[in-house]
């Protein structure tokens, strides 16, 4: 793999700012950030919206399913910071003609939304963004419905497990490459998530690995920085 490794802010920058937040995508943006990773389900009303879990449970002051309110209904809730949730085209906007390589997740591993790619897909490329987006899901069914609808675009599986024979895998799905919880020796493009822990990081940035997610993108920064300095002598 040539070029150096990309640090993508998982849900944003979660280590200082509320995840998935306007908030924390805004900093990272002005901060010079390589790319931001964020999760998308559909409301009641098929709307995308800007989220990790299936529900607004743990993120919100407010109980309840996605898809069981409308987007009306759920920008009634809080964010920790007390932003609403965000929608898809309100981060959209945020990222503008900005540098910043955006990782759109769909989070249909547990939720069934019918036309979210269609939806998603439409929805991104109506926006004019500098860099091309990676979808990625945990359901690779949503990535073959993504390839289906546009098989220019770049799609990448997720997954905690080893992937055998990961190079002629992702070349027979057509996808654009892996995100993988686990480094594995192959030739596919391959990010790797959740990458926090030092070591870790500076392993991952020896071997060149396409891109990293982690939650706190400026110590990323300064252990990739760190390694470019020692190289220089
Ligand atoms: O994209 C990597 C990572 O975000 C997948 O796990 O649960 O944080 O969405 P999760
Ligand atoms: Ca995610």
């Amino acid at each position: 793999m040539s070029g150096q490794t990309l640090i993508f802010g998982h849900r944003g920058f979660p280590a200082k700012y509320a995840e998935n937040s306007i908030e924390g995508f805004r900093y990272a943006i002005a901060n010079q950030i390589d790319g931001l990773e964020f999760d998308v389900h559909l409301t009641k009303d098929n709307v995308p919206v800007v989220i990790h879990d299936e529900t607004i449970d743990r993120t919100t002051n407010d109980k309840g399913i996605i898809h069981d309110f409308t987007l009306s209904e759920l920008k009634e809730f809080r964010l920790a910071n007390n932003e609403t949730i965000p929608t898809l085209e309100e981060v959209l906007e945020l990222v503008g003609n900005s540098s910043v390589q955006l990782n759109i997740e769909l989070k249909t591993d547990k939720t069934n939304y019918v036309g979210i790619e269609e939806i998603v897909l439409t929805m991104v490329k109506s926006y004019n963004l500098a860099k091309p987006v990676i979808y990625s899901s945990f359901n690779l069914e949503t990535l073959k419905k993504c390839n289906t609808i546009d098989n220019s675009q770049l799609y990448c599986w997720l997954t905690m497990h080893t992937v055998p024979d990961a190079d002629l895998f992702v070349k027979k799905l057509g996808l654009s490459g892996l995100h993988l919880h686990h480094y594995q020796k192959i030739d596919t493009l391959q990010r790797i998530w959740t990458v926090n822990d030092t070591f870790k990081l500076k392993k991952l940035f020896n071997l060149n690995v396409a891109g990293i997610i982690t939650d706190n993108f400026e110590k990323a920064v300064k252990v990739r920085e760190n390694i470019a300095k020692k190289e220089d002598y």
